[in-house]
């Protein structure tokens, strides 16, 4: 495909004064629509060239002066784009060549070598339930560091646990008061969530209440043993169950080290500043002055009471991340909420002259919609709902409808996991990311019973489609390139295949570029769909052994894009469903 797309850009290049062809081949796009052509070249930016005239008038004026490659058939204008239609067999050689040399690392690519990238995902809150922003988090971040890594870079998975702070105060003081090892153990990071309600309501009919939850968060950052000891054993309970959710959804972290690991971290960031001039005392507390900068709220450092802030364990991070793995790009995914935490934090480190290139990867709200109703789900305070459960729910309807399934207990275990959860994370995955998305299992599990058959734009669609691709093959046997005859896989429907599977490797490394796992998912289910036509159109196995030897490469080469695209979205592929 990148030969075909550079001899396009060298006409190109060739038609147009000052345009260099290396320029031409980065403007190219990839349509997604077979009817847009097999490359486009937007008019925008050549203008100049063709006496500022509208793009659409420029697009008409480059294609009558740009001269054909070989590789392409014919050349149409479309608005402000020039198109390009490639040769089906030219195409289906270079693309599907490519792909079997590449084998399961189609798709990869290198640009990423040697480095090392940070991404802190997920990042839950201990001593509350994990929230539906954290599952947004999770499934979003995993889906961005597997992109990343299938750049080539070494990707460092962090989970930042909000696991210091103020609050830690207050539950350490209600748990003297009215804490229950029993009721703890039975009822888990529920328990301490009412605790910290109980306290707060407490707490305004008796102001005493908060000194003393100071007092306690002091003993905690002092190093108290006893305040110490309570708060692992929160700690530990809690992760125990946010680890019940990972597994389910199989993510793992390389770190765990969240806001606590900092605090002793925190003062040496601050001498930092210090010794710029970048720290100044306001109304009793320690600040960073950001009004020059154009943020006028000022970036906290330190309270009056001298209690350690999120955002100054934040800030130590940074430092840490950038020494001691030698991250400069540093990744945060997390809730739009935070916003102003993060342009804050970035600035700072900016004027620390810390040498990072942070980003604030955002999402939207989450919704649950049960019986066609959407339950409003709140952010940050904590849910309703257990997360754990509600992804369960997932797995539970997929093992009802695989019920009747000729297959023992054990193989219907594993596709209803592989399926539920894949449900669940496409989902997540489907739309640009800092759109809202509905929760709805109904939809995310498209069923029809007649034809068992998964549909819609769904993650079990493509694991559908996969695992049909897969039983194929299993039964026409293992491609191989060797003499392939190219020119025979010229309907439509052979083209429509080859040029998705040909647009794959950009995909990925736009995807990754632009933290958005959606142009992979979109992309999947664009392939998808010219896999399902191909399939109904024509038959892999034909009565003439040429064309069936072709015809099984292109095959084989769909099932290994839906495969590793998947994969990079964190979902299963089983080989049968
Ligand atoms: N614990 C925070 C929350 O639940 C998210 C932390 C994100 N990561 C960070 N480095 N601040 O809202």
């Amino acid at each position: 495909m990148n030969e075909l797309r550079k001899d396009v850009a060298a006409s190109i290049a060739a038609a147009v004064p000052g345009l260099e062809p290396a320029e031409a081949y980065r403007q190219i796009e990839t349509p997604p629509d077979p009817a847009m052509g097999d490359f486009a070249f937007p008019c925008f930016q050549v203008r100049a060239q063709f006496g500022n005239a509208a793009p659409p008038a420029v697009a008409t004026q480059l294609a009558a002066k740009v001269a054909k490659p070989a590789c392409i058939l014919r050349i149409e204008t479309k608005g402000p784009y020039v198109n390009f239609f490639a040769d089906p067999g030219v195409l289906a050689k270079s693309v599907l060549s490519a792909a079997f040399a590449a084998g399961e690392g189609y798709g990869r690519n290198e640009t990423g070598k040697g480095q090392t990238v940070v991404i802190d995902f997920s990042s839950p809150n201990i001593a509350k339930p994990l929230g539906i922003a954290h599952l947004r988090s999770t499934v979003i971040g995993n889906g961005i560091r597997r992109l990343w890594q299938a750049c080539g870079y070494t990707v460092i998975g962090v989970n930042h646990l909000g696991d210091w702070g103020t609050s830690f105060g207050k539950l350490l003081s209600a748990w003297k008061k009215w804490g229950n090892e029993a009721e703890l153990r039975a009822k888990g990071v529920e328990f301490l969530k009412d605790l910290l309600v109980r306290y707060t309501e407490e707490t305004k009919k008796d102001p005493a209440y908060q000194q003393e939850a100071r007092d306690w968060f002091r003993k905690l950052e002092t190093g108290d043993a006893e305040a110490k000891a309570i708060w692992q054993h929160f700690r530990d309970i809690s992760l125990a169950e946010f680890k019940r959710v990972y597994t389910l959804l199989g993510v793992d972290f390389d770190s765990w080290s969240g806001e606590s690991f900092y605090v002793d971290q925190m003062d040496a960031a601050i001498a930092q500043l210090e010794s710029k001039g970048l720290a100044s005392e306001s109304e009793g507390a320690y600040v960073v002055d950001l009004s020059a900068h154009g943020i006028k709220e000022p970036f906290l450092l330190r309270k009056a009471d001298d209690a350690s802030l999120y955002g100054t364990r934040d800030l130590a991070a940074i430092l840490y991340r950038r020494k001691h793995y030698g991250a400069k790009k540093l990744i945060y995914v997390v809730a739009q909420d935070q916003k102003l935490h993060f342009k804050q934090l970035f600035m700072v480190a900016k004027l620390l002259g810390a040498d990072v290139e942070p980003v604030h990867v955002e999402f939207g709200l989450m919704r649950i919609v049960r019986d066609g109703q959407r339950e409003k789900m709140a952010t940050r305070a904590g849910t309703i709902v257990l997360l754990a459960d509600v992804i369960q729910e997932a797995v539970d309807r997929v093992h009802e409808i695989v019920a009747d399934r000729e297959w023992d207990a054990a193989k219907k275990d594993r596709i209803a996991h592989a399926v539920g959860i894949g449900a669940v994370i496409f989902n997540d995955l489907s739309r640009t990311r800092t759109k809202d998305i509905d929760f709805n299992l109904q939809q995310m599990l498209d069923f029809d019973p007649e034809t068992k058959a998964f549909k819609g734009e769904t993650g079990p669609y493509l694991q559908y489609t996969h695992a049909r691709l897969s039983s194929a093959l299993r039964k026409y046997g293992k491609p191989v390139a060797g003499d392939v005859n190219f020119a025979l896989l010229a309907t439509d429907d052979d083209k429509g295949v080859a040029r998705q599977v040909g647009r794959f490797p950009q995909i990925v490394l736009d995807a990754a570029t632009r933290y958005e796992p959606s142009i992979l998912s979109r992309f999947l289910i664009d392939l998808a769909g010219e896999v399902n036509r191909f399939w109904k159109q024509q038959r892999i196995l034909g009565d003439d052994a040429a064309l069936t030897a072709a015809r099984v490469l292109l095959v084989a080469s769909a099932r290994q894009v839906l495969k590793s695209g998947l994969t990079m979205l964190g979902i299963e592929a089983p080989e049968e469903m």
